[in-house]
Formats: C-alpha cells, structure tokens, sequence
C-alpha cells in the first residue's frame, strides 16, 4: 500500500479489530477457528467498516498457553491453516482496503521450540543456554529456584532441569521458556522474524508482554506484585530502560519496509506517561491504553483518564489508542453489569457475582459511543460488536487458561472471553462451523446475539458499531479535536469533537440534551421529551 505523505500516519486514526483466530469462524470444522474461517468473513469485517484486523497467534504451537506459546515464528499451525491461506487471507483483507497486523511473541518461546530443545539436550555453559535465562539453583544441590519470582501464571517463574542444579526461567507457563534478550543470537532471529512476515506484506506487529524482555542481570528477589499496579509496574522483570533499545533496532527493521509498518506495545506499564515512553519516535507506534480499559463507570475518573492519555500520547507525537476488552480481559460488556464495574475480575465463574446482563449491554452501547467520538485509534475484540458478554458460568472441566490450572482454580482465567462467536442463531455451534464442534462451549444466551439476527435488526448492536464507525469515518473523528462541554451534573460527560457533540449518562437519572440533531443513539429509548436516559449515550449534531 501506497504512503500518502499529506496526511498522518493509517495508524493515527485506525480503528484496529482483533481477531482471535481459535475463536472468529472455524471454516473446517474441527472446532478451532483457523484462516480459512476469517476468509469468510472478510466482507462482514468490511462491511463493519473497520480499517484494519489484529490476529493473536496462528504459528505453529502446541497451544499450552493458546499458541501465545510459538514453537515455529515462520509457519502456521495446521490447525489454523498454512502459509499460503495467511497470504489469500492477507490479500483478500488488502482489497477490501483492510490492514493486517500479527503478534509476535518475543519474551518467551514454546518449549517446544527447537531453541529449546536444544538448550535442554546441551550442558551448562552453553551457547545453546544462553539463548535463554538458565541459572543454577540455590542451596546445597541447587534444589532451590534462583530467586523467589513468581510467574504471572501462578506458581513458582523457575522450572528445574531435571536431575540438574540449573532452572529455567519461564515469567508465565513452564511451557514459555524466557528468552535472554541480552543476547545478540536472539536479537538477530527476531530482526529475521519481523523481516519475514513484513517481506510476505504485513502491516504491522502487535508486541505481546512488551514491557518484559529486560530483567535486570542480578535477577533480584522481589515480593512485588505481578499485576499492574499504583505507581507503575517496576519489579526486576518489567518496564526496564534496556528494553526500550529493542523497539529502536526494531524501528530500523521496519523502515527498512518504507515507513507505513507499525509497532503495537502490549505493555502493562502505568501510569499513561510510563507507556508513552513505548512509542517515542524512534521506537514503537502505538501502545494499548490499558488505563482506559481499567477504568471504572464514573465521568471523572473516564474524563482524567482521557485528558491524561491524550497529554501523555501526545507529548511523544503518538497517537492515543482507546481499548475496552481483549483476549485477556473479561468482556466489558459483562463487566459494567457487575456491582463494581471497575474491577478488573480474573473471569467469572458461578460461583461469583454474575453480571446483569442487560445493564452490561446498555452500559456497553453507550460506552462505545464516548470511545469512537475520541481521536485517535480504537481497538475492538471481535464479538463486542455483538455485544457479547462472557461465558460467566463455564464449568471447570472445560477450563483450559493456564491460569487456572496453575492456581487451582483459584484465578478463573481468560476461557470465558474466549469463547467460539455466534454467526447463526439456529445452527450447530451457532455457526462458529458446520460441525457443532467448539473447543469452549458457549452459553445459550449467544442465540439471542447472533450475528445473523443483528444484520436484519436496525437497532442491533452490530448495526449501531457500524453507524457509528462510518460517521466516525464521514467527520474525520480521529484525527479530530476533543473539546470538554460543561454538565451541570457529575454523572453525565458531553464532548464536542468537529462537528459530532457527545452526550454520556453514566447516571441513573435523565439530563437534559443541548441544541443539535440526533445522529446516532445508544438505546431505542434512550431520548424523551429532550431528555438523555440513564446508561444512555447519543451522538448530535449541529443543523
Ligand atoms: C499476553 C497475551 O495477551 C496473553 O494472552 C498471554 O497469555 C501472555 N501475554 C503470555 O504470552
């Protein structure tokens, strides 16, 4: 694709949907989405009117962590395809004017990687070894892990060779082995890797625990906690300076290509400033706006969180991305039903409060519309369109989240985010194939959330998205300017950019709506007598 020098950057406005290729369209039926299936639904992807398609990984894996664990970063997983359907899937997405961004997954391979293999057939010392973060032990026989981290995953960061004194370093599962990006043999595959997928005409690479390639050399004890925290997440194996030199060679590799590639950082640093730091001109161009996904159902606390990122991202001349759920996250639309929405839960089980659902829903409609009426680029997770909720009552044998089995079922995990989409309200697996096979079941409640039964509804959700991403389109709303409109009330945000005025009614009460016409609206009855209904959102505009 051509560059055009007169205007920004795609990236700067993008609105980026992601694909979660397990779980998009399983096309051959074995119950695992693969290629073939997002073929298939290119021109609903187009028709969506979106700009560009995020893929969690297809490579070749033996899916211990849902193929973010790669054992091949130059070939497809059969389960999901081969080379030559990524290049017909890449192409069919190019035509309809659609980008391709893959994730690349660098801190960590599978252990199934040759690399690995290697390492583990090799002695101590070796260079074999030292692709990797091998240690000795500590205690008598080295019968003790290096030090005291945890991985994200639960359990002890060390697995112990057996019948060695040395340990491996694995920051999530056993099965994840930690690269040494120390070393300047990993530094050169990976220059090699990004060369390959952007020779076969990608556009971009999403950069998975992009904040956790550098640990610091003595790889100190550390009781911190794993997750993101106050104050920024800074224990010895995250968000270190070194890292940062990674994204510059990277951003050399890339305008090798011309200068229409990009980096997204899938970086759980806080606060916005720390995160900036990923796409400072020499380095990444986007980063995930986590803050933003974290935020709680309070105008304050979004409108803080909107000024800061759009400060912050613009103080290094990036754009702010603008992201609600993904993979990794309980959807939000069954998040904002819960007591308090702002709480990230690890998945929800029977056992936990369960979402209201309709609530969720409503609240999810609005939200969308305060983050599509932002500049900058938004990320959806395939099925939000919808409005999918989670499979919040999934049963414990279908659990497959490392997370889970490696905390005893204590963390929840991801699976319920995760789960097969509904294309077809009567029909086996609600059309994820033909089959009815699904490796997650999904709840009966996907029925009513079908795509098929949307397309034919004009107040649908999925109708809703794609209204508003063609009017976000028609004003140019992201590369626009945001303007705060005073509310006399603390529950309701209003927000002028170009010519579109947003009203949002986080509260319960209606508000009066300003001067202008009603474009879009976030509920049937979301507008009576003037008047803005709660959980509500409506865009204006002027006459
Ligand atoms: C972040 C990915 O989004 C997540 O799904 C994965 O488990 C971890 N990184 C480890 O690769």
């Amino acid at each position: 694709m051509t560059q055009q020098h007169s205007r920004p950057q795609w990236w700067h406005d993008a609105v980026i949907y992601q694909i979660y290729p397990r779980s998009f369209m399983d096309a051959n039926g074995d119950g695992i989405g693969d290629l073939n299936g997002i073929i298939q639904r290119l021109d609903y992807l187009a028709n969506l009117g979106v700009d560009a398609l995020w893929l969690s990984p297809f490579y070749r894996s033996p899916q211990a962590d849902a193929g973010y664990d790669v054992a091949d970063y130059r070939d497809v997983d059969p389960l999901f395809g081969t080379l030559e359907d990524f290049d017909s899937m890449l192409s069919g997405a190019h035509e309809r004017g659609m980008r391709i961004i893959v994730d690349i997954v660098p801190n960590h391979t599978s252990s199934e990687h040759v690399w690995f293999q290697e390492a583990l057939a090799s002695s101590s010392g070796s260079r074999e070894r030292a692709r990797y973060m091998f240690r000795e032990g500590r205690g008598e026989h080295g019968e003790q892990p290096p030090n005291n981290w945890q991985s994200v995953f639960g359990g002890p960061a060390w697995t112990q060779v057996p019948g060695e004194r040395e340990w491996y370093l694995h920051l999530f599962d056993t099965r994840q082995p930690d690269l040494d990006w120390r070393n300047p043999e990993v530094l050169e595959e990976f220059d090699n890797v990004l060369r390959f997928w952007l020779e076969r005409g990608v556009d971009g690479f999403r950069i998975d625990v992009a904040h956790g390639m550098i640990k610091v050399p003595e790889l100190p004890d550390w009781d911190g906690s794993q997750e993101m925290i106050e104050g920024g997440n800074r224990g010895p194996m995250w968000d270190q300076e070194e890292v940062h030199e990674i994204y510059r060679r990277w951003n050399r590799v890339l305008t090798e290509f011309g200068r229409d590639r990009m980096m997204v950082a899938e970086a759980w640093v806080h606060p916005p400033a720390r995160t900036a730091r990923y796409v400072r001109s020499d380095e990444m161009q986007q980063a995930f706006n986590f803050d933003y996904l974290l935020t709680p159902w309070d105008a304050d606390k979004l409108r803080r969180v909107i000024d800061t990122s759009l400060e912050s991202y613009s103080a290094v001349g990036a754009p702010t991305t603008w992201v609600m759920s993904n993979h990794d996250s309980v959807r939000h639309a069954s998040r904002l039903g819960l007591s308090h929405p702002g709480q990230r839960p690890n998945g929800i089980d029977a056992d936990g409060e369960q979402p209201d659902e309709a609530l969720g829903l409503r609240r999810a409609r609005a939200l969308i519309m305060l983050t599509l009426a932002l500049p900058g680029s938004a990320y959806l997770y395939q099925g939000e369109e919808l409005g999918l909720p989670d499979h919040t009552t999934m049963p414990a044998r279908y659990r497959q989240d490392p997370t889970f089995h490696r905390t005893n079922g204590e963390q929840i995990g991801r699976d319920g985010c995760r789960v097969p989409l509904p294309w077809r309200a009567d029909a086996p697996a609600f059309g994820f194939n033909t089959t009815g096979e699904r490796w997650l079941p999904q709840p009966e409640s996907y029925a009513r959330y079908s795509a098929d039964r949307q397309l034919e509804d004009a107040d649908s959700t999925l109708e809703l998205y794609r209204r508003l991403l063609a009017m976000r389109h028609e004003y140019g709303l992201g590369h626009g300017e945001l303007v705060w409109q005073e509310s006399s009330r603390s529950d309701v945000l209003s927000l002028t950019n170009g010519g579109v005025t947003l009203v949002l009614n986080l509260g319960e009460t209606p508000v009066a709506l300003p001067e202008g016409q009603v474009a879009l609206q976030s509920a049937t009855d979301a507008i009576s007598h003037g008047q803005l209904a709660g959980n509500a959102a409506v865009w204006l505009t002027t006459p």
